[in-house]
């Protein structure tokens, strides 16, 4: 479409707004002041909203003449017609003017310059009102389609790299404090777990949304003979929505596909500021490539992986656009309001910044390596195997947990006063802590024998993350057998 702005501050506003409008003016004498039709204006924005637009017109077309509302003839000029819009928007051969305000009387106006008269009976039973609603209905489910794919691809390549380091070690943390050796492969298949619920809720949200409000007219339904359930099924959904108000007055859809998308970018963003820490020269846990850092112009030393910082950025437009749609719809009276046109934006900002993560988070997970003996030194640093010395004395010298605690504790602060690590420690001092302390205790001092045993489901065995990889593979794979 023609890249012209609605706002274009540069033209002078007296040029606009002369006539009474072509689509509503019947009643009215004398056209709009130029600044409403500046605050009235959606195209600017709205006509992302045109392929769903003109299928939404097309369904409702074959549904006039099913039900013999208009002649077969005029159906067929209209498709015809729509079809050339369709061409000419896709080919960025359309006229935009802001006092058209919006996608929908764009796509009538050129239709009436097109094939004449019987453009004028596509309106038949419907309002601009239901035809928004099914449009962004319309949006919002391929949308979801499209953030779906990516967060698959994403599962994918997490999927990857966790059996390539299912039994790479890596100091787990909580409070960002070395707790136990945990496998890096473990660990990203935490988010493996993350983004499958994130497209449950989005799968869900798509259910939900999945009914049409076209019919519904402009809130009350229409004493003319239509078929709704018809329309509904020609443009996959479910069913009509039962209700007309509500129909044309809830914006939930959106709201839920926004909380979901929230959510989402909150697990990416978590994960963005993993790879900045590790990044980090203090850390160096991992490394990215070129493909994914920038330089600095004075410090040639620098590495930055803006890509991690911006998705960890994202985030808070994201979580305002979610923010901005809940206020806006927050009190409004049923059933439309234009406050409602204030409805696209967020979710098309949401939309296209939560696909740049998931693709750039994709990008980085691809693309990271990790540093394996800095891993490795890390997971042993700050005593992190000292549950499984207290685990051993459970298992071994059949301790109550608590008394093994305490024991493990004291070899613990034993070592740090001799400044050396737990495995380091003789025999001979450990017994002078608990005298039934035999040699095979070694056998768990160790990271990688510490990862090992934790075998119980969901623990972070290399042996557990294996199963996981295989398990998410064949859930994926079935998946895209189902969807073929
Ligand atoms: N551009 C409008 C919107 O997005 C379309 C609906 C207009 N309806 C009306 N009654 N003025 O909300």
């Amino acid at each position: 479409m023609a890249a012209r702005k609605t706002s274009d501050k540069a033209k002078p506003r007296s040029r606009q707004g002369k006539a009474a409008n072509s689509m509503w003016g019947g009643r009215f004498a004398a056209g709009p002041a130029a600044i409403m039709t500046e605050i009235n204006a959606s195209i600017g924005f709205d006509r992302r909203l045109f392929r769903q637009d003109i299928a939404g017109s097309q369904a409702h077309c074959r549904m006039l003449v099913k039900q013999g509302l208009i002649s077969a003839a005029e159906g067929k000029k209209i498709q015809a017609g729509l079809e050339t819009i369709l061409r000419e928007i896709e080919a960025g051969r359309f006229r935009i003017d802001p006092k058209l305000e919006d996608i929908h009387m764009h796509v009538e106006a050129r239709l009436a310059e097109l094939i004449g008269e019987p453009a004028g009976r596509l309106h038949t039973a419907r309002s601009r009102n239901d035809q928004v609603a099914t449009d962004f209905r319309l949006w919002v489910r391929d949308a979801i389609d499209r953030l779906d794919a990516g967060l698959a691809d994403l599962q994918h390549k997490l999927l990857a790299r966790a059996e390539e380091y299912a039994a790479t070690v890596m100091p787990g943390f909580t409070h960002l404090q070395a707790a136990q050796p945990v496998t890096f492969g473990h660990h990203l298949m935490a988010y493996v777990e993350m983004a499958g619920r994130d497209r449950g809720r989005l799968k869900d949200a798509r259910a939900r949304l999945n009914e049409s409000p076209l019919g519904a007219a402009a809130l009350a339904g229409t004493s003319l003979p239509v078929d709704r359930h018809m329309t509904a099924k020609d443009l996959g959904f479910a069913a009509p929505m039962a209700n007309s108000l509500d129909a044309v007055s809830d914006r939930d859809f959106a709201l839920e596909a926004l909380s979901a998308m929230a959510i989402c970018a909150v697990h990416l963003s978590r994960l963005a500021e993993e790879i900045v820490i590790w990044t980090s020269a203090q850390f160096r846990f991992v490394s990215l490539s070129d493909a994914f850092t920038t330089g600095s112009s004075i410090m040639p030393q620098k590495r930055n992986p803006d890509a991690a910082e911006l998705v960890r950025g994202k985030v808070g437009r994201i979580v305002g656009d979610l923010n901005a749609l809940l206020v806006t719809m927050k009190g409004l009276p049923l059933a439309y309001g234009k406050d409602m046109q204030e409805d696209k934006e967020p979710v098309f900002d949401a939309v296209d910044s939560l696909e740049l993560c998931i693709a750039a988070s994709a990008g980085m997970i691809a693309d990271l390596k990790a540093n394996a003996p800095v891993l490795q030194a890390a997971a042993g640093e700050g005593y992190t195997t000292a549950t499984d010395l207290a685990d051993w004395c459970v298992r071994k010298l059949d301790m109550p947990f608590r008394s093994a605690h305490h024991v493990a504790g004291r070899i613990v602060r034993l070592a740090e006063e001799r400044n050396r690590p737990l495995e380091a420690l003789t025999l001979a001092e450990m017994q002078a802590v608990e005298p039934r302390i035999t040699k095979d205790v070694f056998a768990v001092l160790g990271v990688q024998n510490s990862v090992k045993s934790r075998i119980s489901y969901g623990g972070t065995a290399p042996a557990n993350v294996k199963k996981q990889v295989a398990r998410w593979r064949a859930l994926l794979a079935k998946e895209g057998r189902n969807a073929r």
